[in-house]
């Protein structure tokens, strides 16, 4: 039986980004509502949104402050509601982002932790340790010890494996599993369509009293995976969650952010029997080539894409899972696409015709379908990252200047991904129109009034400041039919064919610089073929009764032969 989540097409929001309403330069709820036609005409199915709930904003939403109410800088619970009910009456799907592994440090269970070392909140959390020493050497994803110690003076640490203020909860407490059960319930009864689950795979760890394997000597804290990712426990809890959340919406997307799975571990998590997500998000999709300058420090340096690696790592996951992958180029933890990998126009389409005319589910980062690149942020503290100032600091006692640093941190870190949606005046008298209550008034007087960064997106200053890329707004290239927004709209109506949404995937053998796949569905086939190289490339396939239904850059067909141009991509149908 097939669900409207296994042929969702979803559209990535940041909500931070994506649209301001009343000018505090910060995108929110209201501002989402407004450009619900903007949504529309792209043709995607759900949205998700990355977290909207209160937060001291230490790591923009994923540190909760409170799971039961909404962030005041997105809005109020009442704008969720109004959010919620106008993106369901636009027949669009909605899916919140849901932070189980760790809350805030300011979270009243983590106050309460730290008042004494009685309170009945502290096993919530995971103290270990005495005399303030460490009581291993596991590293943060953040940079430095997953320990901080406990600022009530107890001499015990607690554990973090983001943000020293993002405090892991103890999942192996009863109380602790009950009380995230209760939230995901909350937010399902608000009517949400899904939860995408953020770094479920870290909710167990090992026995705290081991050290990761290292050097004599060596007493620098290390990422050790094994100890605190894809544990057997995680399968164990996450069960009954996620049985309880489907015995009363069998419908609801459970998407789980499994970063580190293998292909093994992501069918585990989503077989039917397992019961447990629907889906999982990777971040094993992508293998760079090695860095092209060895003398400086690797961290931040840009590198190219191993295109062999990918079309391994495609096919593996297309063969392997029963249950829909996702597909997709870009997030909020990694460079945009366009700034990545798709450095013309015609990359830029014929990757997410690769990309998304795979069997699975798009997800859609905000701005990508725009060609949007990432921001250019001004020097290395306007980061506000520890592991950036010490690649900076390196790559200068290696020899190199600041400059090549900060332009390759511009091009590789997560932050400048995450800026405002170039909206032009784009989308705003579709606003009003849909507008009751008169808040897109806000919108419309912004339009020409801001910097061509906040154009349209918010009247004040936005939130995160850099230099954009020139690029084509959303209100150009909604003029332009020969624009990338108006090839995603052409992209978008392709997917939904059953062809496209539920037909086998077979990957043909080709020239390494070609990645080509077919598609079936009872009698119909499709093919598609997409130059990887900047070098024309030559295909020879039965094409007899196939006809071309989306094309990037130029691709002649002579017979059976297909000669694809410079990055070029096609897909052809039966009928
Ligand atoms: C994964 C999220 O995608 C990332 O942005 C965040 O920093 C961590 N989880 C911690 O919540």
């Amino acid at each position: 039986m097939t669900t409207w989540s296994d042929q969702a097409i979803i559209y990535q929001i940041y909500p931070k980004s994506f649209q301001d309403s009343n000018g505090d330069g910060v995108g929110d709820l209201n501002g989402i509502r407004l450009r619900i036609p903007y949504l529309k005409a792209l043709g995607v199915t759900a949205v998700w949104l990355n977290p909207i709930f209160t937060s001291p904003q230490v790591d923009n939403g994923y540190d909760v402050a409170n799971y039961y109410a909404v962030d005041p800088q997105m809005g109020t619970m009442a704008d969720l509601e109004a959010l919620v009910a106008a993106l369901h009456a636009a027949g669009l799907r909605v899916i919140l982002d849901f932070v189980m592994n760790h809350t805030s440090d300011q979270h009243p269970w983590f106050q309460d932790a730290i008042h004494s070392a009685d309170s009945l909140y502290r096993d919530y959390y995971i103290f270990a340790g005495q005399n303030n020493r460490r009581p291993n050497n596991w590293g943060s994803f953040f940079g430095g010890s997953v320990w901080a110690e406990d600022p009530a003076g107890s001499g015990q640490s607690y554990f973090h494996l983001f943000d020293r203020r993002m405090p892991d909860l103890n999942w192996a407490n009863p109380e602790v599993r009950h009380a995230m059960q209760d939230v995901a319930d909350f937010w399902l009864a608000k009517g949400i369509d899904g939860l995408r689950l953020d770094a479920f795979i870290h909710i167990a760890k090992a026995p705290l009293e081991q050290d990761w394997p290292t050097a004599a000597g060596d007493d620098e804290p290390v990422i050790a995976e094994p100890f605190f990712a894809n544990r057997p426990q995680v399968q164990d809890w996450l069960q009954p969650f996620c049985q309880h959340i489907k015995a009363d919406y069998p419908d609801a997307l459970l998407l789980g952010e499994a970063a580190s799975a293998s292909v093994d571990l992501a069918a585990a998590y989503t077989a039917k029997s397992s019961q447990l997500m629907d889906s999982v998000v990777t971040f094993r999709y992508f293998t760079d080539r090695p860095v092209s300058n060895p003398q400086l420090p690797a961290a931040y340096q840009p590198r190219e894409m191993d295109w062999l690696a990918f079309k391994r790592v495609q096919a593996t996951w297309q063969q392997t899972l029963v249950a829909p992958p996702t597909l997709y180029w870009s997030n909020h933890d990694m460079a945009r696409l366009a700034t990545r990998v798709a450095h013309d126009p015609i990359q830029a389409r014929s990757l997410a015709m690769l990309m998304y005319l795979q069997r699975g589910i798009p997800i859609i980062y905000y701005g990508e379908e725009l060609g949007m690149q990432n921001l250019q942020l001004p020097d290395p503290a306007a980061f506000a990252d520890a592991t950036v100032t010490a690649f900076v600091a390196q790559v200068e006692a290696a020899g190199g200047t600041t400059e090549e640093a900060l332009a390759w941190v511009n091009r590789t870190h997560k932050l400048p991904a995450r800026g405002p949606m170039p909206w032009g005046d784009a989308g705003i008298a579709g606003a009003e129109a849909a507008d009751a209550d008169g808040a897109a008034a806000a919108i419309g007087a912004t339009a020409q009034s801001t910097a061509p960064v906040a154009a349209g997106f918010t009247t004040g200053t936005p939130w995160l400041t850099g230099r954009a890329a020139a690029g084509a707004t959303a209100a150009e290239q909604d003029q332009d039919p020969t624009s990338l927004l108006f090839f995603y709209h052409d992209l978008i109506a392709l997917k939904k064919q059953p062809l496209f949404a539920t037909g086998n995937y077979q990957l043909l053998s080709t020239a390494d610089t070609i990645y080509a796949y077919r598609r079936t569905l009872a009698d119909r086939q499709a093919l598609v073929a997409v130059n990887l190289s900047a070098a024309p490339a030559v295909l020879q396939l039965p094409l007899a009764g196939m006809a071309r239904q989306l094309t990037a850059g130029v691709v002649t067909r002579h017979g059976d032969t297909l000669k694809l141009g410079p990055h070029a991509g096609v897909v052809l149908t039966t009928r």
